[in-house]
């Protein structure tokens, strides 16, 4: 079944005066989004959308998958080393599709493929527990960065590097690592060209939280199993339904669309992305860094735009955030995401002696379970005027999760066209950036006063 986008619940009959008027798609959002097409058009055809080209290029991830296959099951731990869209996409896929219990099945369970780490962020306590952890001799670090010197990153490669040394010396430490990196610029590929260390190209017109369907992601997917060109045929039946020029029709345009209406017009700038699934939890936090960096920014005027991404799961988040989207202010719109379950869908056995309160639940599943809970909390929010879609994704394997990476892109750059800023840039992470080059002692980069980050009031 290929993915469905049902907007029932976004238009005027379902919710009353927090829908959208269902004439308007075929009026004034639809010119709105054909304005928006053909500016995404031109970016394509000026060669920068290059994301779009990664599904069809077959050759690149035959190579990838080969070089997968060189390292053949001699690793049992690969450890995907980056951060932002250098990692968000690896834990996707690796979640998505092997599952979040991966890393603690048994070597047959996993068919001796390797255990998956993703290690983002510097933090000591979590990167000192699992260098401890973990045998180094059984393990490959997939170093990731598009730029190749990103400051968290290339610190947690001399962390790693400086471990494996001492651990089994300089040459062979060579050998437990592979980058993925730009094919000429930064820190990572000069290293990699004057060490010997292979290394795999992110193509340069794709940037970071673009960057799943490259070797960024397609690496750790083949080397643990996944069907990669199934991920990319998924995102190419996906681009193509994302071409159509009829708003109703296109799947990613509809999605931005509606949820730029709801911001600029309905005063619902927060887009909740909730799956009824574990095994999409990771997706809805890659989500939430690609529809925020690229969707949060100054406009040309002078102006400041952007949604809030806002990632939820059913149905755990029923009983945390679903009572302030039921009752907080109308500022949201909930992006349901269903999926079929994973293999036994696990029967409720009989309880000796239940009455009706327990006795309902015998006889279904918990499949069953999870998905009325879905549709309850659809059906309330409903009752209660405010809107939601549902994205459903079918049976969730390599193919479905492929088109809903390339959905989201798509979405996210026609987005970018209808707010009116460039949804591949990230400006604004510059400063942060610079300053902690300065705090570190970076030559050439300015350091705070001291105070300034500390603060010179506190209780
Ligand atoms: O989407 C982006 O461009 C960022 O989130 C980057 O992925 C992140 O900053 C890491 O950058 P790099 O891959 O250059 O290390």
């Amino acid at each position: 079944m290929s993915i469905r986008i049902d907007y029932t619940n976004m238009l005027t009959p379902a919710v009353g005066s927090g829908g959208v008027d269902p004439q308007r798609l075929g009026g004034d959002l639809q010119e709105r989004f054909a304005r928006a097409r053909d500016a995404v058009a031109a970016r394509r055809a000026g060669g920068a959308l290059g994301f779009l080209d990664l599904p069809h290029d077959l050759e690149a991830a035959r190579g990838v998958a080969a070089v997968a296959e060189s390292f053949g099951q001699w690793f049992e731990n690969l450890v995907v080393v980056g951060i932002g869209g250098s990692a968000l996409g690896a834990r996707a896929v690796r979640d998505g599709l092997l599952g979040p219990l991966w890393n603690q099945w048994s070597d047959e369970r996993r068919e001796h493929y390797p255990r998956l780490y993703v290690l983002d962020n510097p933090d000591p306590s979590t990167v000192r527990a699992l260098l401890d952890e973990l045998d180094l001799t059984r393990t490959l670090f997939n170093v990731v960065s598009k730029s190749g010197s990103t400051a968290e990153t290339m610190a947690l490669y001399l962390v790693i590097e400086g471990r494996l040394r001492a651990l089994v010396g300089d040459e062979a430490a060579r050998g437990h690592f592979l980058f993925t990196t730009d094919p000429e610029r930064g820190a990572l590929r000069a290293i990699a060209e004057a060490e010997g260390i292979p290394a795999l190209s992110i193509p340069p017109n794709v940037g970071g939280r673009f960057s799943v369907l490259s070797p960024v992601g397609l690496f750790p997917a083949a080397a643990t199993g996944v069907d990669i060109e199934a991920l990319l045929g998924g995102a190419r039946t996906m681009a193509e339904r994302c071409e159509a020029p009829a708003l109703t029709e296109n799947p990613a345009g509809l999605l931005a669309t509606l949820l730029h209406v709801a911001d600029s017009e309905y005063g619902r700038p927060i887009h909740v992305l909730m799956p009824y699934h574990d095994r999409l939890r990771a997706f809805a936090l890659w989500y939430q860094q690609l529809w925020a960096e690229s969707l949060g920014k100054h406009t040309p005027g002078g102006g400041h735009v952007g949604p809030t991404p806002l990632p939820a799961l059913g149905a755990v988040d029923q009983h945390a955030q679903v009572q302030l989207f039921m009752e907080g202010p109308h500022d949201k719109v909930v992006v349901f995401v269903r999926a079929e379950p994973h293999g036994d869908p696990v029967a409720i056995p009989d309880h000796r002696g239940a009455d009706e309160t327990l006795g309902y639940l015998a006889g279904h599943t918990l499949a069953e379970l999870l998905d009325a809970e879905r549709r309850a909390t659809t059906e309330a929010l409903r009752r209660g005027g405010r809107p939601s879609l549902t994205i459903d994704a079918g049976r969730l394997d390599a193919e479905a999760l492929g088109g809903l990476f390339l959905l989201w892109e798509y979405a996210t750059v026609y987005a970018g066209a209808l707010y009116g800023v460039d949804p591949l840039d990230q400006p604004g992470v510059e400063l942060g950036k610079r300053l902690t080059y300065g705090l570190m002692g970076r030559p050439g980069f300015e350091a705070p006063e001291p105070g300034a980050t500390d603060g010179t009031r506190a209780v």
